[in-house]
């Protein structure tokens, strides 16, 4: 049944148009300033960038998606080789189904046999934690994978229109601080495509989470893979309605980002170019995560495909750095942006303080 699941989410994403229509990413509401005197040579542009412990040859993750079935196996080898051939750190999907069926941790554990010298992130759903996930359970994924954090995914809007899903989120914030205070590994908060809010940000961070990955809309609709996966038209429907719901990834950048200085914060939701993910680092991204062109790169074309998606990626990126004038991530980080439009409205009415 699960392994079912995973592979329909990973054909559908592949095949149909899973993403959101109408709402975006509202990254076109950020200018970064073009320097036509750069002063600098392109290929001196330093991207690297540390996280959990290792220098990233540039400010990157491969999202966590799958795991748990023989497709899954071969693309998390694939994206895994990727990661280790760029130097940049990758999540694996859910890692429910191993604690179920033992078989299945070899296409999780496979990501860390191959990707040695990079950071692997594990991943569990909230709602296991609400379920009573022990954890001794908690700590054996992170074994599994060798894991330099563990990645807690929030996916209320998925688990609320799934039919077979599990939308109790009651004691969910206490939950996460338990495992917080006592889990050997560092845990990353990480929504899934509906983005983290201010008010959220804050709760986590009074708990003590110090790693949010904000997950937001624009790219990626959750509620629109399980519209179409789904028969039963009541809950079609319902799925379909929801398919445009959520916090736009610019936006969840900057409101996560106005309650803490010292989070660190990755950007996934919605990142499908170099320029995207120089806007998303200019609001206050420290790591960008790219999902569904990674795993629709890898299923059509193996691992050279998603190796060279992610080059290009990592070459628009320095080619955005370079054309304002900065020669690392840090330099760029001060570098002039304009925010305006809808994305500048929505500051004013929550009354976030621009930066
Ligand atoms: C096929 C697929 C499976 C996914 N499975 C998981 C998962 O198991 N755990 C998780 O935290 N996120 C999962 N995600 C969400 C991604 O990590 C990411 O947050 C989301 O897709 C938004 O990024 P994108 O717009 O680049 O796709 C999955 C995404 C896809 C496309």
């Amino acid at each position: 049944m699960i392994e079912q699941r995973k592979n329909e989410h990973i054909i559908l994403s592949v095949k149909e148009n899973v993403e959101f229509e109408y709402k975006t990413t509202f990254f076109e509401y950020v200018e970064l300033v073009h320097n036509a005197i750069p002063e600098i040579n392109l290929e001196d542009v330093d991207l690297v960038t540390s996280f959990l412990g290792y220098g990233l040859s540039a400010p990157i993750i491969i999202a966590g998606m799958t795991g748990g079935t023989d497709l899954a196996y071969r693309i998390n080898r694939d994206l895994a080789k990727v990661a280790e051939e760029i130097g940049i750190g990758i999540g694996v999907g859910s890692q429910r189904i191993a604690l179920e069926k033992s078989d299945a941790a070899k296409s999780f554990s496979i990501v860390r046999k191959i990707a040695k010298n990079v950071p692997v992130i594990g991943n569990i759903g909230a709602s296991q934690l609400v379920k009573g996930l022990s954890l001794d359970d908690f700590d054996k994924l992170g074994e599994m994978v060798k894991a330099d954090a563990i990645a807690i995914h929030l996916n209320p809007l998925q688990e609320a229109v799934q039919v077979e899903g599990e939308p109790d989120y009651s004691g969910i914030l206490e939950k996460i601080e338990y495992f917080v205070k006592n889990s050997s590994y560092p845990i990353i908060i990480k929504e899934t495509g509906a983005g983290i809010s201010r008010e959220v940000a804050e709760k986590l961070v009074e708990v003590g989470v110090n790693i949010i990955d904000v997950g937001g809309s624009g790219g990626t609709s959750f509620s629109k893979i399980e519209a179409l996966r789904t028969k039963d038209t009541f809950s079609k429907r319902i799925a379909m309605d929801f398919a445009e719901w959520g916090i736009p990834t610019a936006i969840s950048i900057l409101e996560t980002r106005s309650v803490s200085d010292r989070l660190t914060i990755i950007s996934t939701g919605g990142i499908r170019d170099g320029i995207s993910m120089a806007k998303a680092l200019r609001l206050g991204a420290n790591i960008c995560g790219i999902a569904l062109p990674m795993i629709r790169a890898v299923y059509n074309g193996g691992y050279e495909e998603a190796l060279e998606v992610m080059k290009i990626f990592i070459r628009e990126l320095k080619i955005a750095i370079f054309l304002t004038g900065a020669n690392n991530v840090k330099c760029f980080k001060k570098k002039p942006v304009i925010i305006y439009g809808l994305l500048r409205e929505w500051l004013e009415q929550r009354k976030i303080q621009d930066f």
